[in-house]
């Protein structure tokens, strides 16, 4: 069932935080049109309830997520781009969450696996952690904004390499180009993220707030380029260079 492959964890230690947990580890958390939608209502419930403080992503061991569902990439460019992408709007929701999120790697972090923890503002990953987006590879192109966020963070050549020539980030990489926060010994990877997440929930949220948004800047400008990318991205998956990518991937 894809209820189960969102799971919502309200963690006894870790007073205020919310964990949704990507939870399909037989598909390396792949994550399919179905979990976006729970994702969606998980991040829009989180974010109106008043006790929740902190949003906290993790996946399960070895794997945080194996990026978008390569079945629905596949059923998206087959049926002629009917629909929209349920990661656009996943992503739009993410952006528009009012709350600190933190995020928790260990090992795979592929695609939006990567890119969702742009939108995070701590992100904590165990030293096996390995980052790719190998969206040219699939005759795809960025997505999440991180045209736009990678080369603020990370300067045009890290962001060129990661997005645009599919090299791997290993978690001391992606510490050193600003991608993420802390790395931890994956035996403490849990106990770590929700120790940090649950210190934030202790803050004055308001203060909290004003401050994040303030470290944020402009989300107009995230929005914008999130959109302006799924135009080329949904071109793309319809590509024939990209359906032979994908039913390459299915055929293995
Ligand atoms: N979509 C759908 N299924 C996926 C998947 C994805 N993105 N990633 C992995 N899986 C599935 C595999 O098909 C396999 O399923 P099966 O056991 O039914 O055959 C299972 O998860 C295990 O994956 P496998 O490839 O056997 O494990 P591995 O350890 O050899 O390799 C990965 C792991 C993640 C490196 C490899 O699966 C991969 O490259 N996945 C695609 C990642 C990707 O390109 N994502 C999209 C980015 S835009």
């Amino acid at each position: 069932m894809s209820e189960d492959h969102i799971l919502l964890e309200r963690p006894q230690a870790a007073p205020g935080v919310q964990v949704i947990r990507f939870n399909r580890p037989d598909k390396k958390n792949a994550i399919t049109d179905a979990m976006y939608r729970s994702l969606i209502d998980a991040l829009t419930a989180a974010n109106a309830d008043a006790d929740i403080r902190v949003i906290t992503f993790l996946g399960t061991p070895g794997c945080f997520s194996a990026g978008n569902d390569m079945a629905d990439f596949l059923g998206f460019a087959m049926s002629g781009g009917k629909g929209r992408l349920a990661a656009a709007d996943f992503l739009h929701t993410l952006v528009g969450v009012e709350k600190p999120i933190v995020s928790g790697v260990d090992g795979l972090a592929i695609g939006i696996g990567t890119t969702l923890n742009l939108h995070c503002d701590l992100t904590l990953a165990s030293s096996r952690s390995l980052f790719k987006t190998p969206f040219v590879d699939l005759a795809l192109v960025p997505e999440a904004a991180s045209s736009l966020l990678v080369p603020r963070i990370a300067g045009h050549q890290r962001a060129f390499a990661l997005l645009a020539a599919g090299e791997s980030f290993t978690a001391e990489q992606a510490l050193a180009a600003g991608l993420i926060w802390k790395i931890v010994p994956e035996t403490e990877l849990e106990a770590e993220t929700l120790k940090t997440a649950a210190h934030l929930a202790s803050k004055p949220p308001q203060a909290l707030k004003i401050a994040r948004d303030l470290v944020r800047g402009d989300i107009d400008a995230i929005r914008k380029r999130i959109d302006e990318e799924i135009v080329h991205f949904a071109a793309q998956l319809q590509s024939a260079e990209a359906r032979a990518a994908f039913e390459a991937f299915m055929r293995r």
